[in-house]
Order: C-alpha cells, then structure tokens, then sequence
C-alpha cells in the first residue's frame, strides 16, 4: 500500500507484521527486502469520491514463465513428478512480477513517488532487524536447500550460523538492488546490473531465465469480477487468480439455499457441495487470460449455479469421482495480505505470495533477490497434484511468457450500510477461507469475529471435507459423516486479515487472524 501512498488518515488496515523476508507492504516503512521476489494481486478502487475517479480495478503482476520453460524440466526420468526442481532452486522460479507492479501502482495511483516509497525498506535491509521466531522458523525449515546455493547460505548463515533473536539480520545485497529500483524504476529491476546479476546466478545453478524474459515482463491491470449476492455487491479477483470464479460459482449455486434456515451440518453439507462443483472446474477450466480461453459467462451464469445447486442431494454427499472427471498437500506458508481502507475511502485488498516457506530458497547472486518457487503452480504434470493437492491441465500448462494460476483472492464485500476488505494466504484454502468470511460478514459478523472462525475446505480432490481441530461439535461431525462426507481434522490454516467499515456509524474496524502472532489489525492514523 506504500506504493500507492494514500494518506493512511484515520484508516483502518489489517496486516501481518513486519515480515522482511517475506512481506511486502502495509505502510512504507514496512515495503521491503524480498518484495522483488512475489507476484502480487491487488483489488483496488480510488476513492469513494464518487464523482472523480470512483473505480475498480485489479492489478496482476503475477510471475510469468521464462521463455525456454519446459516439462521435462520438472519430470522425473521415470516420469513422475520431479518435486525438487519445481519447488527447489532457479528452475522453480518464475520471471517476477512485484516489482514492475509496485513500480505500476506508484505511478498510476500512488500519490508518493517510488523512490520515497522505498526508502524505508532500504533502511531496513541496511540497518538491519532482529529476526523473528517466525522467520528463524523459515530458515530452520529450509535450511538444507538454501544451503545448495552460496548466495543463499550467506543471505541467510551470516557468520555460518542462522540468525537468532539477539542479532540483526541485515541485508547489503538486498539494499543496493531496492536503491536501483527506487532510483529507475521498473528499469532498475528488470534491465541493467540487477537483471545481469539475477540471470547469470539462475543459468549458473541450472536455470534457464534470460535478460529478454526479464524485459519482456508487463504488469497487467485487468476487470475485477463483480457480483451480487443476497444484496452485497462482492468485486474480487480475475483471472489470472482463480479466487474470484471460485467464490463467485460457491456464491451464485448457495443464492438458492436459505443457509440460515439450515441446521450447522447441513450447512456446511451445502457449502462443500458448492466448493466441491466450483473446485472441478477450477481444475479444468482457468488459467492465464492472455493464453486461455475460459467460459467466464457459463461459470459465472447463475443460470449454470442453478443447474450446480440441482444436482446436490440433500442428505448425501456426491462423491467427487461421480463428477465428470479432470483428475491430490503438504503446502509450506509463505504468503501474506493486508486489507486496508484510507481515510479517503480508498480500499486496497492486496496478497503477495513467494509460494512455499522461503520459496525457492535460491539467492540470485549479488543481487540479494530471494527467489520464488511458483512454477509449482502450474500443471507441470497433467493430473499431478501441486504443493497444494490443486490437479490441472491443459488450460494450466507451463507455456512460455505464461502465468500460473493462483489462487490468491483479494476481495471488497460491499453492502448498503457496512463494507469488508478481506483476504488471505493459505494455498488453494484462501478462496474457501475468503467465501467463508464473506459468508461471516454478510451474517453481520465483525471483523474480529470474521478472522477467528473456525474453518473448513473441500477442494473436489481430495474428496474430503477438512476442518480445524474442534470446530464443529461431535454431533454435527456425525451427521456430516452420515451423509458420506470424509470428514478430517488438520492443523488450523490461514492468516486473514480484515477491514469493516460501517457506514452507519462511520466507524473502521480491523481485525488479524488470532492464529497468527504476528497480526496487526488495527485503525490508525498514518500520515
Ligand atoms: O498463488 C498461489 O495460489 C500460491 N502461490 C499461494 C501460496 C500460499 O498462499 C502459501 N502461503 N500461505
């Protein structure tokens, strides 16, 4: 949100902390050292002025795959898939994409200039941090990768050892490059000394990046999806996101069900029904734009949700492998979303992501730029599943100049009186996450109450219905069961982050997921 410097006057924004190593923006003194690493997605409208520039828009600087992508790269010689090269070092990175859309934004909406954006996060890659548990987590976790690459070993075992709390976790590398691009812009990332740094590192570990993949990157502003749904008017992300026709399809198949006459297991009955049918086509049908032609009216019809919502029995589940077929996780978290609201009224839901803990764990060189792993995100392998049990095909191939699907959905719910900006990172569980907050919202649930719901998540395949440890009571898991549901618990997921700002009263609430320590929902104000 640095980047387009509104005047945060008494505004309300949601954010994880300072996150150096992985985070992006919230404010200008937190935009910082990887963000040159992950794409992000930002929903954005310029005031609520009506009359001026009242608009939305989605900005997608979503990574791109380098021109000399190929399968076999992330093939194993038996034909399986190869994990480590589409997870693991240069070739799991995609051309990026933040910095040309940060650069973008500036220049479009900003009301600072870039280079005054930046500088607080030159400061703080050349002053230093002390890292936190979170971040000594990361590296403990990935510790046996970045220790392939020198770069990497020495961005992150200064002295030969990981930081701990104590120390101050610098980065000179990371400090020249942020000056380059504060000082020329887009240019400064994507041509000249950085871009040489980068490519050289990458062809020298066995990556195939080019000075020309680098030059050729364009940031994309593209239409927001918009909808309706019980009286809110929800606008959330296109593709190249597969957020918003996820949540769009749930939303649209759930207008004809009365939820709140439903007792809790046959709401959420309904719901994964739902999830189930869009995740489907979700797998066979999105991908980049620019290369795929997608039937956005039939997914988006709520003619074609009617037909969805027909074919879900009320007492039992379908099974996925009664739909028709398209064709299985253990994602690691390195994605973040800051929802925020200005004192103009200008909202901004924005989720960047460098894919898994660390991403790909490659430092490119001298540059001191942490690259991402989200090649993983394409169906590298037709009917493979990803880091995220996601299953794709031809529509999410790896081609040339093209983008992985994400599943980043940063959206606005907007109601007469009260309106949430809401997002979060979680892998393929941010768009069941996002339609479950909007779900919570449009109840007149706050924004405190929104982020510390319980959750669950289908995804068509697997066909299970996975919830957070304690979330639902024995009897409800015992229904849900009865009707064939493969109930199961994992680990609670996500990092939501939510603004609420009800008209009425005029008043902005921000909350932070209660599973994260790190939150920062709060109002505030920023000048
Ligand atoms: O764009 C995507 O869908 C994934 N790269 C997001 C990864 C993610 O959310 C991981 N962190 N929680």
């Amino acid at each position: 949100m640095e980047t387009s410097s509104c005047r945060l006057e008494r505004s309300g924004f949601s954010s994880p902390t300072f996150r150096p190593w992985r985070s992006t923006t919230a404010r200008s003194a937190i935009c910082i050292m990887c963000f040159m690493l992950r794409e992000i997605t930002i929903t954005l409208t310029p005031c609520s002025v009506a009359s001026q520039i009242s608009r939305n828009t989605f900005i997608d600087s979503r990574e791109m795959a380098p021109a000399a992508v190929k399968s076999a790269d992330y093939l194993n010689a038996d034909g399986t898939p190869n994990r480590d090269t589409s997870l693991n070092g240069p070739l799991a990175a995609g051309i990026p994409g933040s910095p040309a859309g940060l650069a973008y934004i500036a220049q479009h909406f900003g009301k600072l200039p870039l280079k005054k954006s930046v500088q607080p996060a030159i400061d703080l890659a050349e002053k230093g941090v002390h890292p936190t548990t979170s971040l000594m987590h990361s590296i403990e976790q990935r510790a046996d990768v970045l220790r392939r690459y020198a770069a990497s070993t020495a961005k992150f075992f200064p002295n030969g050892k990981a930081p701990t709390t104590n120390d101050i976790f610098r980065d000179e590398a990371q400090a020249r490059t942020l000056k380059t691009f504060a000082e020329k812009g887009a240019d400064g990332f994507y041509k000249g000394e950085v871009a040489e740094e980068m490519v050289a590192a990458v062809k020298a570990a066995g990556g195939t990046w080019t000075t020309a993949d680098l030059a050729s990157y364009q940031t994309r502003e593209r239409t927001p999806i918009e909808l309706t749904y019980n009286g809110y008017k929800i606008i959330t992300a296109p593709p190249v996101s597969s957020g918003g026709v996820v949540v769009g399809e749930v939303l649209n198949i759930l207008a004809g069900i009365d939820l709140k006459s439903l007792d809790q297991a046959h709401r959420i009955h309904y719901e994964v029904e739902a999830m189930r049918r869009a995740f489907r086509d979700h797998n066979e049908y999105l991908g980049d734009p620019d290369f795929v032609k997608m039937p956005m009216d039939m997914l988006l019809s709520p003619y074609y949700a009617d037909g969805l919502r027909q074919s879900i029995l009320p007492e039992q589940a379908t099974k996925s492998a009664w739909l028709p077929a398209v064709h299985a996780k253990e994602p690691g978290m390195h994605t973040t979303h800051f929802s925020i609201i200005d004192a103009d009224g200008n909202m901004v839901s924005m989720t960047c992501t460098v894919n898994t803990t660390l991403g790909s764990a490659f430092v490119a060189g001298k540059s001191g730029v942490l690259l991402n792993n989200e090649m993983d995100d394409f169906a590298l392998v037709a009917g493979q599943p990803n880091a995220f049990g996601l299953i794709g095909g031809d529509a999410n191939a790896p081609v040339a100049g093209k983008r992985m699907l994400s599943s980043m959905t940063p959206s606005f719910v907007i109601g007469k009186d009260r309106l949430a900006v809401i997002g979060t990172p979680g892998g393929s569980t941010i768009m069941t996450q996002v339609l479950e907050g909007m779900l919570a919202f449009m109840d007149g649930k706050s924004a405190p109450e929104i982020t510390a719901q319980k959750r669950f998540h289908h995804q068509y395949l697997p066909d299970t219905v996975e919830i957070e440890p304690g979330s639902l009571p024995a009897d409800v898991i015992a229904k849900l069961k009865a009707m064939g549901h493969d109930v199961r618990e994992r680990e609670p997921w996500g990092n939501m982050n939510v603004v609420v700002w009800d008209k009425t009263t005029n008043t902005k609430t921000a909350a932070s997921d209660p599973r994260s320590k790190a939150g920062l929902g709060k109002v505030q104000v920023i000048r």
